[in-house]
C-alpha cells in the first residue's frame, strides 16, 4: 500500500468518494477502527464493500505507528 506521501490516489469508498489518502490522514489523527472512519468520512455507510480494503489500511497504519523502538546501543 502506498503511504501519505505516495502521489498516487487509489478510492476506497466509491460510494462516498473516499480515498486512500484520506483514510490514511484520519488514521494519523487517531482514527483506530471502523465505526470512528464511519462516523468522520462516512467510509463504509453506503454498500459496504469499502469496509474490508478499509479496515486493512487502518490496520497498517495503526500497526506502522505500535512499532516498538530498537534500542541498539553502539559499541564506544
Ligand atoms: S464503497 Fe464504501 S460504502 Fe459503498
Amino acid at each position: 500500500m502506498a503511504d501519505i506521501q505516495s502521489d498516487t490516489t487509489m478510492y476506497v469508498c466509491i460510494c462516498k468518494s473516499v480515498t486512500d489518502k484520506q483514510i490514511r490522514r484520519a488514521a494519523a489523527r487517531g482514527v483506530d477502527n471502523l465505526y470512528e472512519l464511519r462516523e468522520s468520512l462516512g467510509v463504509s455507510s453506503g454498500c459496504g464493500t469499502c469496509a474490508s480494503s478499509a479496515q486493512e489500511i487502518l490496520d497498517e497504519v495503526n500497526a506502522r505507528h505500535a512499532q516498538p523502538i530498537l534500542y541498539v546501543p553502539s559499541s564506544a
